[in-house]
């Protein structure tokens, strides 16, 4: 066993960590109380061949390995989460047609989302009454020559505004249930298709999150991903991986909340000396590295396993259950650290804690990892 980086990984971990030092890091703030998209941000990670990183050379990806992945969205979340929800989300479409479309599907819409022309790209399962319950869906297509129509209604759909391409799980067959979905691509722009109003968010204010509304949305037939009814387990495959992205998100933020807190309590002198010389600080920052380090080792193995092409859905539930509840526990101890001032947007903790509280909420709630998790150990009871 070999706890070490390789080269080509220690050299990307050092890019991102740089880029996103000059120029997500400065940028984070502003975003965040404008709710300001990051497409410049978005452009540049672009063209450091961040946006479809595992998909390979040939279809305009990074072709890079999973804990390449990790390790730049951990550095991308330790900077500005708004930024690194939208990457996580993209690289998952991304992959997702390139797992399971066909070969002009792979060809029309990978090159644009690697190259930026695309600012970033969709996945849309949630409904209005179908969150953790994924297969209940109602939005439906109905087959028409060569054309799908589509009738529904999504909602809380990051990038939906600016996404160029959007994944979207529809119900081809009400007869079959969850085996009746289908996923289509659709593109942005699309006559039927009407993005709704951004919602107005805690946190990860800078991302766009929208619902998407489908009235008479006709979609050309080749835009099936994979088979008709198949499109169940497209989704929850392809989220696998996504959660994998937002597990190395939250240990970034939880990273950032780390560095902030021994900043803060080595300088905040308080009963004569350094607050860091308090047991009690002390202590809150011993429990955020054992957490960190905990959850780092989880979603890099989750990523490892993805990468030998054997079965992760477990690992990535677990380092994403583990990962994000971790982070929240962190945040919650960089604000007591820095006190009244944790409070305050004069100290980036202030938005840390909120950036990660949807962590345990999107890409399946906590509750619903350790459906998955019992799942995979008790089989179906
Ligand atoms: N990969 C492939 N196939 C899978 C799978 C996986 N990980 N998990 C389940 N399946 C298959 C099953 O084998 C089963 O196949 P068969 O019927 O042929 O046997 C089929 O899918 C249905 O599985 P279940 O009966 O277990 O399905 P379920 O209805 O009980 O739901 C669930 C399972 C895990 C609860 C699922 O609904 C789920 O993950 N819910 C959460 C949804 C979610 O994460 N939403 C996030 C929205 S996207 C988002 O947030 C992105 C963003 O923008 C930030």
């Amino acid at each position: 066993m070999n706890f070490e980086l390789q080269e080509e990984h220690r050299l990307l971990v050092d890019m991102v960590r740089n880029f996103a030092d000059k120029e997500l890091v400065p940028a984070a703030a502003e975003l965040d109380i404008q709710e300001r998209f990051p497409e410049e941000n978005l452009k540049k990670m672009a063209e450091l061949g961040l946006m479809a990183m595992t998909v390979p050379e040939e279809y305009g990806g990074s072709g890079m390995d999973n804990v390449s992945f990790a390790l730049a969205m951990m550095e991308v979340g330790r900077a500005c989460a708004s930024t690194a929800v939208t990457m996580s989300v993209t690289n998952m479409v991304a992959e997702g047609i390139y797992r399971f479309g066909t070969e002009e599907q792979k060809r029309k819409y990978i090159p644009p989302i690697a190259s930026g022309e695309y600012a970033a790209a969709s996945f849309a399962l949630t409904e209005p009454w179908a969150g953790s319950d994924a297969g209940a869906i109602k939005t439906t297509a109905v087959r028409d020559g060569d054309y799908y129509v589509i009738n529904g209604e999504k909602i809380f759909i990051t990038s939906g505004a600016y996404a160029g391409v959007m994944m979207v799980a529809v119900v081809t067959d009400k007869s079959k249930g969850k085996h009746g979905i289908s996923v289509l691509l659709v593109e942005q722009g699309t006559p039927g298709l009407t993005i709704g109003k951004a919602e107005e968010k805690m946190g990860q204010r800078g991302s766009n999150t929208v619902s998407l509304v489908f009235e008479d949305c006709r979609v050309p037939a080749e835009n099936l991903l994979g088979q008709e009814g198949d499109g169940f387990k497209i989704m929850l495959a392809d989220l696998d991986g996504g959660r994998i992205g937002i597990g190395s998100m939250a240990c970034g933020v939880m990273r950032a909340c780390l560095e902030e807190s021994i900043k803060y309590s080595k300088g905040r002198v308080q009963f004569g000396r350094p607050i860091s010389q308090f047991q009690a600080i002390q202590w809150m920052i011993a429990d955020m590295a054992t957490d960190l380090e905990a959850a780092e080792n989880m979603v890099l193995r989750a990523a490892w396993l993805k990468d030998q092409g054997v079965r992760f859905t477990k690992a990535a539930s677990m380092a994403k259950l583990f990962a994000t509840e971790a982070a929240n526990r962190a945040a919650y101890k960089a604000v007591q650290i820095h006190g009244g001032y944790g409070y305050t947007r004069e100290f980036p903790v202030e938005r840390f804690y909120r950036d990660i509280r949807v962590t345990t909420l999107y890409e399946g709630t906590s509750e619903i990892q350790r459906i998955v998790i019992a799942r995979n150990i008790l089989g179906r009871l």
